[in-house]
């Protein structure tokens, strides 16, 4: 069971990617979870651009998310709602619409900010979107609070309790994703 972690951050410090390499350590027995890091080459998407000048970061985009088993999105909370470049990311993948690497994907929403909310706004717009762009939304959101004092200097979580539900996170999302994934290997 191969999980692709696309973190809506681009910051180099960002407490969303760290949460995610975090999934990669909480990870359970046979669930592989590698990082994506296409987002900031992406292009704001253009429909024009569809077709036969694809751009090459379109290309590898689609060509990863469709090879994940399952997608877990970690998304900070930009103005009460998602980042744009991940808004833009999943825009991308939601084309074309009849064999889009989001339709029917298994995939999860977690988030962090420094503040007492944890990204919900942002989870809950995020679940929205990806569900209406055909994705299968699984599991809870996790909302991780005062991101901040969750991880070392060197981005290393800290808190015991929050890489064990990590780690049902990914059970879940593993779980859900296991018919899909057979079928693909059948
Ligand atoms: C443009 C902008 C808007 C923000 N708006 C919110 C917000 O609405 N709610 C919130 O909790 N944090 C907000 N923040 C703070 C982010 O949660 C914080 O910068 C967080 O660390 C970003 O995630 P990252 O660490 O993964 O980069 C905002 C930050 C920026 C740069």
């Amino acid at each position: 069971m191969r999980i692709l972690a696309v973190s809506g951050s681009l910051r180099a410090g960002s407490h969303n990617t760290s949460l995610l390499e975090a999934a990669v350590e909480a990870a359970p027995e046979g669930v592989e979870v590698a990082l994506w890091e296409g987002l900031g080459d992406l292009p704001i998407y253009d429909q024009d651009l569809e077709g036969t000048d694809l751009p090459d970061a379109v290309r590898r985009l689609r060509e990863d998310w469709a090879s994940a088993d399952a997608l877990l999105f970690a998304t900070p909370e930009y103005n009460g709602s998602v980042p744009g470049g991940l808004k833009n990311a999943v825009d991308w993948a939601s084309r074309p619409r009849l064999e889009a690497p989001l339709t029917n994907r298994t995939v999860a929403v977690i988030g962090a900010s420094p503040g007492q909310f944890g990204a919900r706004w942002a989870q809950a717009d995020l679940r929205k979107i990806l569900g209406i762009a055909g994705a299968r939304v699984v599991g809870d959101e996790l909302p991780v609070t005062r991101a901040h004092e969750k991880f070392d200097v060197n981005g290393r979580l800290l808190d015991v309790e929050l890489s064990e539900r990590l780690r049902l996170v990914l059970e879940t999302l593993a779980l859900e994703a296991a018919p899909a994934a057979a079928a693909v290997a059948a």
